[in-house]
């Protein structure tokens, strides 16, 4: 039997030791005034042990990993049909890449890329009676956990800089593929992207995918084939251009978010979840991606 809390504290301590040489998003000006030097994990076996390090149980900006749950909901609500307005191949571009979207006559990508979120995003609001509400009731039943809310204060920043995701969302406008007004599905995708969590609450949302679509109190949220196919798009586009690095050196489905969080499973085996706000040039946090890569190396316990 493995040691995973020793194992952790050993990739904790030895990746404080390291110099950190990311940068704290700053395009929203609100994340940047979260401290460089903030850094936690936490894992949860499938069998229900827990393990933690560091700042695990402090809450972080989830950023783009809410997409994830995001397209859970649109899969549940309205299954296959999505994948006639979104695509399922990496995009080896940036999240916010918009010339990939014109050239390819406003189907995004991927539902993980900001375009094909916010693609989701206009799904969820034309299905949902109360959009926000409803949503965070979802990830609220997913981690068991009526504390999780959305940041006012995250949102309102990001909106008011939020130009790309402005175009982005014109530019989908004007192709058909976003059937809302565009601030009302802007206002929603801004919001699922500012809810707060800390790890652990991200390890429990994130046991759907671990186990084939049952939640933690074991309601079937999803079929088989739906948590198949997430796990599927997290593994080829969770890193955008930087998902061939992570499933090369961590092997894992996962997904980032510029809140300097990653969450990565390993099917019927457990969920975790890291978090050091600092984030390497590809938009991903510099010491998680490490942290998983040492996680997978020292316990072989990978996908592969
Ligand atoms: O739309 C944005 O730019 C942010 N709300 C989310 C981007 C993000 O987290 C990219 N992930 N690494």
């Amino acid at each position: 039997m493995l040691d995973y809390q020793a194992i952790l504290e050993e990739i904790h301590e030895s990746l404080k030791k390291v110099e950190n040489t990311g940068e704290v998003a700053s395009y929203i000006p609100e994340l940047a005034n979260v401290p460089k030097d903030k850094f936690g994990i936490h894992l949860h076996l499938i069998t229900g042990e827990n393990y933690s390090v560091g700042d695990a149980s402090e809450k972080l900006s989830i950023q783009s990993i809410s997409k994830v749950l995001s397209l859970a909901k649109a899969f549940q609500l309205v299954g296959n049909d999505l994948l006639e307005r979104v695509d399922v191949e990496p995009s080896g571009h940036p999240f916010n890449q918009l010339s990939l979207l014109e050239l390819e006559d406003g189907i995004p990508r991927n539902p993980l890329i900001n375009s094909g979120a916010i693609v989701i995003a206009d799904i969820l609001l034309s299905h949902l009676k109360n959009p926000k509400e409803d949503f965070l009731n979802f990830v609220r039943e997913l981690a068991h956990d009526e504390t999780i809310s959305y940041s006012e204060k995250v949102a309102e920043s990001e909106r008011l800089t939020g130009f790309n995701n402005y175009a982005a969302a014109n530019l989908l406008k004007a192709y058909g593929n976003l059937h809302n007004d565009v601030e009302d599905v802007l206002e929603f995708y801004f919001h699922q992207c500012s809810i707060m969590m800390d790890c652990r609450q991200l390890t429990n949302a994130f046991f759907v995918f671990a186990n084939r679509g049952k939640c933690l109190k074991h309601i079937q949220h999803l079929t088989a084939s739906q948590v198949k196919r997430i796990n599927a798009i997290m593994l080829t586009c969770g890193f955008y251009d930087e998902a061939g690095e992570f499933a090369f050196e961590v092997g894992l489905p996962g997904k980032s978010g510029v809140g300097g969080g990653i969450v990565a499973l390993l099917p019927h085996c457990f969920t975790i979840a890291t978090w050091a706000p600092a984030l390497n040039p590809k938009g991903n946090s510099y010491l998680g991606m490490q942290a998983l890569e040492q996680f997978t190396t020292k316990t072989k316990l990978s996908i592969f």
